[in-house]
């Protein structure tokens, strides 16, 4: 069995500070291990959802929790680790098949995801068992 990838890693961004209010930014390369495809955002999730919840094939992201909290569980198919984001200058780097669930969304939380792949359903692994199967080849 091939060694399994790390699950998630927590990213610091820059943080400019100002009396203004601060500024937190990601550029392709020096923050993040791919170039931007997509961004999408997840947002007026009521409280007790469940997100997430699949697995991708080939798409990288970074998660950054751009308001409010929510935890994020990643599973490299042989152990769990629980990742609480509740800051916007924190990136959770999510590396290609891991099966991740979004949980316990706080009121008016929102999500910034950044993709390394356009959408495609096709790139989705939603049935864990397969996801299983395919991360121990
Ligand atoms: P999905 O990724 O399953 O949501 P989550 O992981 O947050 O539970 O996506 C939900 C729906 O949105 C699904 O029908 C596909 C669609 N979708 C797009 O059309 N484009 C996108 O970039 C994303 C992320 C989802």
């Amino acid at each position: 069995m091939e060694t399994l990838l790390k699950v998630g890693e927590i990213i610091p961004l820059p943080k400019i500070l100002d009396t203004r209010g601060n500024l937190s930014f990601a550029e392709n390369q020096s923050h993040l291990p791919f170039e931007i495809k997509r961004a999408y955002w997840i947002y007026d999730v009521p409280g007790g959802t469940e997100r997430g919840g699949h697995a991708y094939r080939e798409n990288t992201e970074m998660v950054i929790a751009l308001s409010g909290s929510f935890d994020v569980l990643l599973d490299n198919g042989e152990h769990i680790e629980k990742f609480s984001l509740n800051r916007s200058y924190y990136g959770l780097l999510i590396p290609k098949m891991m099966w991740r669930t979004m949980v316990n969304f706080s009121t008016n939380s929102l999500a910034l995801v950044l993709s390394s792949t356009e959408y495609s359903e096709g790139d989705y692994i939603r049935d864990y068992h397969e996801f299983l199967n395919t991360a121990r080849k």
